[in-house]
This record gives C-alpha cells, structure tokens and sequence, in this order.
C-alpha cells in the first residue's frame, strides 16, 4: 500500500487534485464524503503567505475530517518558498506539496510553477529549500515538460526522489499544451516502472469515468490517480471508480436526494467559511453542475441564482427534491472543460 511518510493510504488511493477557487473546504468537504482520500489546497503563493495577504492565508484553512490533506505552494524564490513551507507547517497539514505545473504566464515568467521544467536545477533547489525547512513530508506537482522537444520527467522524478520528495503527481500534458489535446500517460507509465523509482507516482489528466480510471491503472501501473475537472460538480467521481475497482459492476447515478443533499451541504459549508454574502454567491456557480439532466430544471436554476438567504434556497432545493421525485437520473458522461483556452502563452 503506498504511503507518502507516515502517511498510510490505502492501496489505490483517488487524489482530489489542486484547483484554484475549486478546491476550497466547501467543496473538498463533499468529495471527502464521496471517496476522496487525498485531498489538497488550492495552490497558495510563497509570496502572498510571506506578506500574510489575507486570500493567501485564508487558503490555508483545514479541517480534521479532512485528512490526510496537503499544502499546496508555489513560487520561484527559495527563500520565500522555505519560509511559507513553515508557515505551512504552523497550521499542522499532513504534507506540504510544490505546484511545478502551473502554466499561466504571470506563475512561469517569476521561475515558479511549470516555469522551472525549464530549468531543472532551479527546480531541485527550491525543493531542496521547502524540504529542509519543514518535518513533514514534501511531494511535488508537475507536468511531462516545458514542450514536446523537453519531456523531462524521467530525470526530474529521479532528481526528485534523490533529493528526499516522497511522492510525485504527474499530469500527461507539456506546459505548452495547456489543457489542449490528450493527457498522455505513457511517460507517466515510464517513470512508474523505472526500478530507480520508489517513492509513489500519482497519475493525472483526463480521468473521468471508472472504466478509464481503471484502465489506465491496469496499463500504467501508477499507484494512484489524482482527478481534477471530473469531480468538479460531480464528486461522486470518487465512489464510482472505488466501486468499480472493486466489484467490476457500475454505480448507478448519484439520486436526486444525493444531489440535492450535497447542494446542501456544500452551500453550509460555503456559508460558515465565506459568510453569508460570499458563501451563496459562490455557490450559484455549482447548481448547474449538481442538478445536470433534469428537464426544465432551468426556472428552479434561476430562483437559487438570484436567492440570497439560505433558508430561501434550501427550500427551492426542496420543492427541487418533491417536483422531480419519480425522475430516474441516466449517468452523463462528464464534460471536461478546457480552462486555460484564452490563456496567454
Ligand atoms: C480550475 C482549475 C484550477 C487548477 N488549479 C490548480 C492548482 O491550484 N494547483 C495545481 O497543481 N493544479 C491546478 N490545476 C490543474 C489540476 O490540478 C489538474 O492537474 C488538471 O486539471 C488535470 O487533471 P484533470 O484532467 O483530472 O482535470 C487546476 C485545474 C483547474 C481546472
């Protein structure tokens, strides 16, 4: 069973990857509920902890339900990423991990993020730098390479590994693809079957239904998936592909009372951690996504939008509940956006 330090997973364990404005503690709590045993920040600037802006520390809130859960952070000075991986260690996570795949141009020009998959060394000694300054364990985050012509990754795990990281995610796409094409796994394949390799290897990109998931297991023989854009409105990702591991038999689709209970739950959390005014602003942009297939679903759509107390909305979501109450959900295949079409290189 892989285990990242102490860290006990269990033998295939399903990452929530990182995403920015995505992976905050509403949204992670309901994919806790659904499966997910890994689960991490958002990623937090090195910079902004340091200055102690307050979006950058807000993102370091946790809580115990959430366990075992990563620090994500990112940057290109070794000294401001030291010292943010103390800040890090202060608020007690079970691991602090170092984005090296961001590809937005204002993260790669500053040497952080995807931008050090240029530069190697650079690479090795900021993660030298947050290692030495923290007990807990540093796994890291990245991608094949820069380009199609600097597909490093081989050498950049081994590095990695020698230098004390204890687990790697790789996402199968260059910095220069973005989000375009198809994830490749095969590199990621290569650097799990390595023998040099022991630390475990994540797999990441494009996973978004159980067959896929347990496809590319049987070929690649990674330890682990991480999902990013499937879980989004859709948590239940996680149960599906545990439950497809383990029994061959597909989960029928998540129920109305599911759906509705998890618009539920993620609208209280989003209160009691952004207040009431932020909290149900917020939340209007994941309905859509929660109550995906229901015919007509557009006029109830419009009331939670536009709601502004919760007891409004909670009892949309129950007229929502008792309207649709004979309707048999079919399961859609899931839409992986390209969030980085209009970003510039
Ligand atoms: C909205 C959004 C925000 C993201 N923010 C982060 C981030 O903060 N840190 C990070 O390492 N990757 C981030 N990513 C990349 C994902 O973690 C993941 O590597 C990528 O989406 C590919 O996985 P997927 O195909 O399962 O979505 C983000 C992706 C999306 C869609």
């Amino acid at each position: 069973m892989p285990a990242i330090g102490s860290i006990q997973l269990p033998e295939f364990p399903l990452l929530l990857a990182p995403m920015e404005d995505v992976s905050d503690p509403p949204f992670r709590a309901v994919c806790k509920d659904n499966g997910a045993d890994l689960m991490y920040s958002e990623f937090i600037s090195s910079e902004g902890l340091i200055r102690d802006a307050i979006k950058s520390k807000k993102k370091l809130d946790f809580t115990e339900e959430e366990r075992p859960f990563g620090i994500q952070i990112f940057g290109g000075d070794e000294e401001a990423m030291a010292m943010s991986a103390r800040i890090c260690e202060t608020v007690n996570p079970d691991l602090v991990d170092i984005n090296f795949g961001c590809p937005v141009k204002k993260v790669v020009s500053k040497g952080a993020g995807a931008g050090v998959l240029k530069d190697i060394d650079l690479m090795v000694r900021l993660t030298e730098a947050v290692i030495k300054s923290t007990k807990l364990p540093v796994t890291i985050k990245t991608r094949l390479g820069w380009d199609d012509n600097t597909k490093n990754i081989e050498e950049v795990a081994q590095r990695m590994q020698d230098i004390g990281v204890q687990a790697i995610s790789i996402h199968g796409r260059t910095r220069a693809q973005l989000y375009k094409g198809e994830a490749d796994w095969t590199l990621i394949g290569k650097v799990k079957n390595n023998p040099r390799i022991t630390i475990p290897v994540f797999g990441n990109g494009d996973i978004d239904s159980p067959q896929k998931a347990k496809a590319y297991k049987e070929k690649y023989g990674i330890d682990g998936i991480m999902i990013g854009r499937a879980a989004i409105g859709y948590p239940w990702i996680f149960r599906e592909i545990k439950h497809f591991l383990n029994t061959g038999e597909i989960l029928p689709a998540p129920t109305l009372e599911e759906r509705v209970a998890v618009c539920k739950k993620h609208l209280d959390r989003s209160i009691d951690w952004k207040g009431p005014i932020v909290g149900i602003n917020e939340m209007r942009r994941h309905y859509t996504n929660y109550l995906k297939g229901l015919p007509g679903i557009k006029d109830f759509r419009m009331k939670l939008v536009t709601l502004t107390t919760p007891e409004a909305i909670n009892e949309v979501l129950d007229e929502i509940s008792e309207h649709y109450k004979n309707y048999s959900f079919e399961r859609t295949p899931i839409e992986l956006i390209d969030y980085h079409q209009n970003c510039p290189l």
